[in-house]
């Protein structure tokens, strides 16, 4: 069992944000990646469509035998983790919220700023997490539509990317944000262009290390570290598989097989 793959999902390329970090810090696992890119963005639909996707991707990797389960977006964790954990209840399963806990410790000017899908931002999860952990900050929050679509693309640089992003941190910035919390896993790519955008004394956080390291405790807790060779990550996509396997390299600096998700 501890040699089976585990499953990783997003709504699209996102979650390779997150596969690299897991990739990074547990070399010997087999990884499964599938991006739902036929059906993004996730951040602009309802929570019963999430949860759907979600129960699906879960039935998919069950049957690929996966022995861990990761949501590598922020958005179908919020609409569909809890459904998941209750249906599965012997399956280590891996979430990820925005980094408010982190955030709020690391401010120095008690203003954090966050980056997310609509989805997220407007999701009781995301109330409960700034009661528990913001209690002493101020957070300033920030939907992006749009840009999750430029990243599928393959643009993380282009004057239009750009000129959308700059709309998205300006008024983070004017409201004395030292610490930006990139609440979504399509941002960690922009971070390049976002550095570009902020003082050097800004802080950019993202969850990717923290859900690896969360991953390897579960493991490591159920004896299901895998011990072997390096391993690689097979891919699926609902949406273009060719267009994928194009913006793998780009993202990833890696090639890989990709196969059409039918779901
Ligand atoms: N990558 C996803 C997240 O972490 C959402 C992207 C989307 O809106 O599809 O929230």
């Amino acid at each position: 069992m501890s040699e089976a793959p585990i499953g990783v999902f997003d709504s699209g390329v996102g979650g390779l944000s997150v596969l690299a970090e897991i990739q990074q810090r547990l070399p010997h696992e087999s990884l499964l990646y599938v991006g739902d890119c036929g059906h993004i963005p996730y951040g602009e639909k309802t929570p019963a469509f999430i949860r759907q996707r979600c129960s699906l991707m879960a039935r998919f990797f069950r049957e690929q035998g996966a022995k861990a389960l990761v949501l590598a977006c922020n958005t179908a964790t919020v609409a569909g983790v809890a459904d998941l954990r209750r249906d599965y209840p012997d399956w280590p399963i891996v979430g990820m919220e925005p980094a408010v806990k982190p955030a709020a410790a690391a401010t120095r000017s008690g203003v954090v700023g966050v980056l997310a899908t609509t989805g997220t931002l407007q999701s009781a999860k995301f109330a409960a997490l700034l009661d528990r952990f913001a209690t002493d900050v101020k957070v300033v929050t920030q939907p992006c539509p749009g840009l999750v679509e430029m990243i599928e693309n393959g643009d993380l640089r282009s004057n239009a990317l750009r000129q959308l992003l700059h709309g998205y941190v300006e008024p983070l910035l004017a409201a004395g944000c030292d610490t930006i919390i990139l609440g979504c896993t399509h941002y960690p790519f922009l971070k390049p262009l976002l550095l570009q955008m902020v003082p050097a004394s800004t802080s950019l956080i993202d969850t990717g290390a923290a859900v690896a390291r969360q991953l390897q405790r579960l493991l490591d807790e159920s004896g299901l570290r895998a011990r072997g060779a390096s391993r690689e990550a097979l891919f699926w996509t609902s949406g273009d598989v060719s267009h994928f396997a194009r913006t793998l390299p780009l993202l990833l600096q890696q090639t890989g097989s990709v196969q059409r998700f039918e779901y």
